[in-house]
C-alpha cells in the first residue's frame, strides 16, 4: 500500500462510505439510491433488466451498496476494496438480502483474477489513488471485449469551488481527520451531524486526505488509447471538443463535482 492509499484508507476505516439507511428490500431496490443507480447504468446503455446473469466488477466498492443493487438485479458481482470496515458492512448488507456477492479485500492496483467481466464499474475510487490512469488500465483490462467500463471521477471544473473550501478546511483544521470533521460540523453545518450517513458523506466530501481532478476530455483520451468507445455520461456531456468544455464550465457554476462516464471495449 502506498502512502496515499494508506492515508485514504485511514479515513474510510473510520467513516465507511456510503452509508445509506438501507433497511428494507424497497430501500435497496427502488427507494434510496435507485434514481442515481438508473442514471449510472444509463451511461453504459444499461438498465436493471440488462444485468441478469452478467458478470459485474465493482472496483472500489466501498460498503457494497451498489454491488448489492447489481446483485439484487441478477448480476454475478465481484467487489474489491481496500477498506476492511467498508467490506464488513458490504458483507452484512449482501447477507441481509441473501445476495451472493464475492468481496475481496485488495488494492485495485493489485487485484488479479482470471475472470473477465461484462460490466466494470469503478465509481469514486480512482481519484483517491496515486496513479488513477494506471488503476483505470488495471480495471479496464478485466472487462471482456464488447463489455462496458464505467468510471466516476471528480471533475476539474465542477469541483473547483469545492477545492477552495477543502483548502480552507486544511488551513483552519489541519490534517487530523477528527479535527477536520469537527471543523466542518461547526463552520459549515453549524450543528451536530445527524446520522452515520451524514458523517460518512461529510468525511468523503470534505475530509478526504487525497483527491485528484479529471476532465471529460482526459477520460475520453484514456478510452481512445485503450480501444474503448464512448457510450454516455452523467451529467450529460457531448463527446469532447468545445461543447464538452462549455458543459464542464456549467458544472463549475452548478457545483456538479462528480461525473460518471462509460465506454464499450472493442
Ligand atoms: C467514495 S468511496 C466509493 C464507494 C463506492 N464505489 C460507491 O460509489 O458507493 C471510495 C472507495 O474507494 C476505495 N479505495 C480507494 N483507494 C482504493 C484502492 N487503491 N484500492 C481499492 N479501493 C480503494 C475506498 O476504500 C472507498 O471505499
Amino acid at each position: 500500500m502506498d502512502e496515499i492509499a494508506r492515508s485514504v484508507n485511514l479515513l474510510y476505516e473510520r467513516y465507511p462510505y456510503p452509508y445509506l439507511p438501507i433497511r428494507t428490500e424497497r430501500d435497496l431496490a427502488s427507494k434510496l439510491h435507485a434514481n442515481i443507480m438508473a442514471k449510472i447504468l444509463a451511461t453504459a446503455g444499461l438498465e436493471t433488466g440488462s444485468l441478469s446473469g452478467k458478470a459485474v466488477l465493482d472496483a472500489g466498492c466501498g460498503t457494497g451498496e451498489k454491488a448489492a443493487y447489481f446483485s439484487y438485479h441478477g448480476a454475478h458481482v465481484t467487489g474489491v476494496d481496500l477498506c476492511k470496515a467498508s467490506l464488513q458492512r458490504a458483507r452484512e448488507l449482501a447477507g441481509k438480502f441473501n445476495l451472493q456477492v464475492e468481496f475481496h479485500h485488495c488494492d485495485i492496483a493489485e487485484f488479479r483474477t482470471k475472470k473477465r467481466f461484462d460490466h466494470v464499474f469503478c465509481l469514486g475510487a480512482l481519484h483517491h489513488t496515486e496513479k488513477p490512469y494506471n488503476n483505470f488500465l488495471a480495471v479496464a483490462d478485466l472487462c471482456k471485449p464488447g463489455g462496458t467500463v464505467t468510471v466516476g471521477l471528480y471533475n476539474s471544473y465542477g469541483r473547483l469551488l469545492h477545492r477552495a473550501t477543502r483548502m480552507w478546511i486544511g488551513l483552519r483544521a489541519g490534517k487530523d481527520i477528527e479535527a477536520r470533521m469537527a471543523y466542518v460540523e461547526r463552520a459549515i453545518y453549524g450543528r451536530k451531524l445527524r446520522s452515520v450517513h451524514e458523517a460518512a458523506y461529510v468525511a468523503d466530501k470534505y475530509v478526504n486526505p487525497y483527491e485528484s481532478y479529471h476532465t471529460v476530455g482526459e477520460v475520453l483520451g484514456w478510452f481512445e488509447q485503450n480501444g474503448i468507445s464512448f457510450i454516455g455520461a452523467h451529467p450529460h456531456v457531448e463527446k469532447g471538443g468545445l461543447a464538452a468544455i462549455f458543459t464542464q464550465m456549467k458544472w463549475m457554476i452548478r457545483g456538479s463535482g462528480f461525473f460518471v462516464i462509460s465506454g464499450r471495449k472493442n
